[in-house]
């Protein structure tokens, strides 16, 4: 018989909720109690628990955000924030801890790991820039929503022979940009890894509509030195030079909201029921992800310490494929 305890922490991704309930749900398969942490490291601070049944968790594997909430907590990057939390947990007598999140989330995992609380992590943001995991929980169906927004600005690119710029979130990691232009055809990608000037995006949608093209699609991350923001600015200011009639969309919140696919619901599902077999054989410090298309771990140790790398043959591979 077991106490563990299960939070969701910074940006919510969707699937988080499938891996809540395997997590739930397998715990209670091994007859421990489990118990739901309201809104991330915030929750723990403040001693905001919930134990949590398998109906408690019944109708969420479908549903997009988190049922426990999420939270930016400054507080929990400090020392005694840390103390805290893990003071709380052992007053509510929780002797586990699994933190689904993202990159900061899973440094906060390691903090508590070093402080002697048993903790396993899941890789969890649509932004996959955790290192350690080929893919993140979320990053599957952010990707198909942005693809979806992409394939729509096209019908409308291609009726009026205009240039769109679509940014799309990831921090300042390429991956879901490099991946949306990709998967929906765009005629040009711009990523933080890689200085993009607006010059050399003007040129390209001259070309681009030199060849007979109808649209041109520039997928921007958010996270680029020459943002959509600052784009558009250049563009506005060099409009009789550069003579292009350019289009903003920048999507936001919509790519993490909204019902999770397949992908992530299993992904998340495989993920959870994982993290429940860790703590069973005491394999704590550690972050569930997919490595070479199994469910896997990873020491936090490392997670934290390595930077994810954008795998840039994939942006010769695009920029090949604009002909
Ligand atoms: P994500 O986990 O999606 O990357 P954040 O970077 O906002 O989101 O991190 C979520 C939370 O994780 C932060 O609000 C903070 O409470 C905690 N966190 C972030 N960085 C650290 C750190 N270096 N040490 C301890 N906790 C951290
Ligand atoms: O980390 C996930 C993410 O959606 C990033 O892509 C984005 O930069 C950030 O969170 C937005 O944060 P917030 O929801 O706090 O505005």
């Amino acid at each position: 018989m077991k106490n563990i305890a299960v939070l969701t922490s910074g940006g919510d991704a969707p699937g988080m909720n499938a891996a809540i309930r395997a997590v739930v749900r397998t715990g209670i398969d091994k007859k421990w109690t489990v118990y739901g942490v309201r809104n991330g490291y915030q929750g723990l601070i403040n001693g905001n628990f919930c134990p949590l049944g398998a109906r408690d968790v019944g109708g969420i594997i479908q549903q997009g955000g988190t049922i426990l909430g999420s939270s930016r907590c400054p507080e929990f990057e400090t020392e005694a924030g840390q103390d805290k939390a893990i003071r709380i947990l052992h007053q509510n007598q929780i002797e586990a801890l699994v933190v689904i999140g993202g990159n900061g989330s899973q440094k906060g995992s390691y903090a508590l790991f070093k402080k002697g609380f048993p903790v396993v992590g899941i890789a969890s943001t649509i932004d996959n820039d955790l290192y350690g995991t080929d893919i993140t929980l979320g990053v599957d169906t952010a990707l198909n929503i942005a693809m979806e927004a992409i394939d729509r600005l096209k019908t409308t690119a291609s009726s009026h022979q205009r240039a769109f710029l679509v940014e799309v979130m990831g921090r300042d990691f390429g991956y879901l940009a490099l991946m949306a232009g990709i998967g929906g055809g765009a005629e040009f990608v711009v990523i933080p890894e890689i200085e993009t000037n607006p010059e050399q995006i003007a040129a390209r949608l001259r070309a681009d509509y030199q060849k007979g093209k109808a649209h041109a699609i520039v997928v921007v991350a958010e996270g680029a030195k020459y943002n959509v923001e600052k784009l558009k600015q250049y563009f506005a200011e060099h409009r009789e030079r550069l003579g292009f009639d350019l289009r903003v969309t920048i999507l936001g919140h919509v790519q993490r909201g909204g019902a999770p696919g397949a992908f992530d619901r299993l992904l998340g599902t495989r993920m959870g029921a994982k993290a429940t077999e860790c703590i069973a054989r005491g394999e704590y410090g550690v972050m569930v992800g997919l490595i070479n298309g199994l469910i896997s771990t990873v020491p936090l140790e490392q997670v934290v310490n390595n930077r994810k790398k954008l795998d840039l043959s994939l942006l010769e591979i695009a920029r090949s494929l604009n002909k």
